[in-house]
């Protein structure tokens, strides 16, 4: 063979390998790595395709409701119990095996039956785990059989579960258990379709010591009894990452007729004062976009080590101590979870590649909520600095990232949870707004809220909608014309796009000049009402570096080093590490050790880690911290971190 009759015959090899690999792919239902075929749609969109988050095979078979009967174990760090699936054929004929997503957990048994016919083992098989997919479980059924049997438990490290000791709660009497399922854990501790293309109902006994009391974002009864058992129905149907749990010392403090707070007793008094407009807020987004659909909207307040600010769960939402500041500053993080109540719980991405839809309309939906009950001078300030943020994050993230509807095949979905979705996604219709109007688009949003409600849908599902419904109509009457395309297929944002702007700031800004030149000492500034957005604003404002005796100045005269605002001390923090102000180090390591929200770690270790004296605190603080935070959150540190559990570093 010539060296070119080898390269050929190599080719073909090759070829014949992909192309049986593929094939083996398809069989199994496993998704590929590789980048899969785009189904054009609409205006020459891509689509990739199926959820490539998924083992599952929703096409074929689909898993319409879930009943779960689950013992907590706080000493084996475990839920076990069992899974009991219904499921519906696409055609009564198929005989395709169900195939379930799973991560790490111990499948003990599985059964089938038929209606009301008494439970038969089912065979399966476990696939060999993916690390961001975890391992498909695939169940043959007999055609006719409707409901599945898994028993399992789950394992003692699964990503979504925190199990705390009683010295990480509040109260430091009981421990204290919850779930994050979001984007692609819920498969950590439920073996189902973990797809939110897929919605299912789900009723579950939960069984627990009985001075704790379970929870979940399903019917809860705020005057339920401890007893040790408690049961749960959710009976819209709801993608899998919506599904929750936690287990504590907790107590219920009402807040209006729908609305109240779930908290440890030492927290529920404070949570109840700083969350009390969350009825006005419920009422405000009714009347912008129609009624509440899920009975009571509550919240639960976790303790410092949840990884997020908040979580949409439905009926409950979940959220972190770190926004009660004492005057209601951080509100919004309620207000964009109750948003999700149309956007994103009732009308759901359906795959990750389309979580714009959830999060920039949700973003959008805040800042109206926020108009309607603060008015429209803080709805405007926080806009702006939505705005700053994402115009920093535009500088150094990766074209293909700065799109909405972005590509993650083969990624984790966390890669896709930036501040493209939440900030360019909500000035996307902020840019629609202004083109149509307020009155016409709002009516739009609405319908479109109504329309797919309970449905979850790809980005050109709402491209179709906004063209039959809002651009079509408008241009026949020579209506304006918005760079949908560019908004949603290509990077940064359009030229077209509106200016936040808010001329409170721009007094923030004149007095962060005036101290900065020398003019005005920072006790003289003109601070006494500013709000936490001012402030925020002012921070913010000033230069890297800063001299070190300039930061001093500022510490001595507002006490950012002790803020009880967790925002403000963590844009404070960055500051301190960014112009090496030693006498917030304590505090620094403080804050590491005690707060586990992500959205803070992030930042503050990789402005660490940029010097090598900086990655050694990090490294020090890291070790205390570490124990003390979500999985969520470790996986996300160690990476900055390059941290090796195995050395201890
Ligand atoms: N649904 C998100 C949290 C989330 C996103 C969890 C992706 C897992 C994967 C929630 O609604 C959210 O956006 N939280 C923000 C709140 C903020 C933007 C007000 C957070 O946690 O910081
Ligand atoms: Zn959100």
């Amino acid at each position: 063979m010539t060296s070119v009759d080898k390269n050929e015959a190599m080719n073909q090899l090759t070829s014949i390998l992909l192309l049986f690999s593929a094939s083996l792919l398809a069989a199994c239902n496993l998704p590929s790595k590789q980048t899969q075929p785009e189904a054009a749609k609409g205006q020459g969109s891509p689509d990739f395709s199926r959820d490539p988050h998924s083992y599952s095979n929703p096409e074929q078979i689909k898993v319409r409701h879930l009943d779960l009967d689950l013992q907590v174990s706080f000493e084996k760090k475990t839920l076990e119990g069992s899974a009991t699936l219904t499921v519906e054929r696409a055609s009564a004929s198929d005989s395709a095996p169900l195939v379930l997503d799973t991560q790490d957990l111990k499948i003990a048994r599985v059964e089938a039956a038929q209606g009301s016919a008494p439970f038969q083992p089912a065979s399966f098989t476990l696939g060999a785990p993916d690390k961001i997919l975890g391992a498909s479980l695939t169940i043959q059924l007999p055609p006719t059989a409707d409901r599945v049997r898994i028993h399992y438990s789950s394992s003692p490290t699964a990503a979504a579960l925190q199990w705390l000791t009683p010295a990480q709660t509040a109260g430091k009497t009981h421990p204290f258990l919850f779930s994050q399922s979001q984007a692609i854990y819920a498969r950590t501790w439920i073996p189902l379709q973990d797809t939110p293309s897929v919605r299912l109902t789900y009723a579950a006994t939960i069984r627990t010591p009985q001075d704790r009391r379970a929870l979940m974002s399903a019917e809860n009864d705020p005057h339920a009894q401890r007893s040790g058992e408690y049961r749960f129905k959710m009976t819209q149907p709801i993608p899998s990452y919506l599904i929750a749990l936690a287990v504590g010392d907790l107590v219920f403090k009402p807040l209006g007729e729908r609305t109240g707070v779930y908290a440890e007793p030492a927290m529920a008094a404070k949570a109840a004062k700083e969350f009390e407009d969350t009825e006005k807020m419920l009422v405000a987004t009714e009347k912008l976009y129609g009624p509440y659909r899920w009975g009571r909207y509550d919240l639960l307040v976790l303790p410092p080590s949840f990884p997020y600010g908040g979580m949409e769960n439905p009926r409950l939402t979940f959220a972190t101590p770190t926004i009660i500041a004492g005057n209601k500053s951080l509100v919004s993080l309620v207000a964009h979870e109750l948003a999700h109540s149309w956007s994103g719980n009732l009308v759901t991405n359906a795959t990750w590649s389309d979580f714009w839809l959830n999060e920039g309309f949700t973003s959008y939906v805040t800042q109206r909520i926020i108009e309607a009950v603060y008015g429209a001078e803080r709805a405007a300030m926080e806009e702006v600095l939505e705005r700053q943020e994402l115009m920093e994050l535009l500088r150094t993230l990766p074209e293909a990232d700065q799109v909405l509807h972005i590509n993650l095949t083969g990624r984790d979905p966390e890669e896709g949870v930036t501040d493209i979705p939440y900030a360019k996604g909500a000035a996307f219709l902020r840019h629609l707004e202004k083109a149509y109007g307020r009155a016409r688009c709002d009516s739009f949003v609405r319908s479109y809220f109504d329309h797919f409600a309970f449905q979850s849908i790809r980005t050109s599902d709402f491209v179709n909608y906004l063209n039959q419904h809002l651009i079509a109509p408008a241009a026949a009457a020579g209506g304006p014309s918005v760079p949908v395309d560019e908004w949603i297929y290509k990077p940064g944002i359009p030229a077209s796009a509106s200016q936040p702007s808010s001329p409170v700031f721009t007094k923030v800004e004149q007095q962060a000049q005036e101290w900065l030149s020398g003019q005005l000492p920072a006790t003289k500034l003109h601070t006494g009402k500013w709000s936490y957005h001012e402030w925020q604003h002012f921070l913010r404002s000033l230069p890297t570096p800063l001299p070190k005796e300039r930061m001093a100045q500022l510490d001595t005269s507002f006490h950012f080093s002790q803020s009880g605002n967790a925002e403000i001390l963590h844009q404070w923090l960055l500051m301190a590490i960014r112009n090496d102000y030693a006498p917030a180090y304590p505090k620094l390591e403080e804050f590491l050790v005690s707060v586990g929200r992500r959205k803070f770690l992030r930042p503050l270790y990789t402005e660490l880690v940029k010097t090598e004296g900086g990655r050694q605190r990090a490294l020090s603080i890291y070790r205390k911290a570490r124990p003390g935070y979500h999985p969520i959150a470790v996986a996300t540190v160690d990476e900055i971190l390059k941290w090796k559990e195995a050395s201890g570093n």
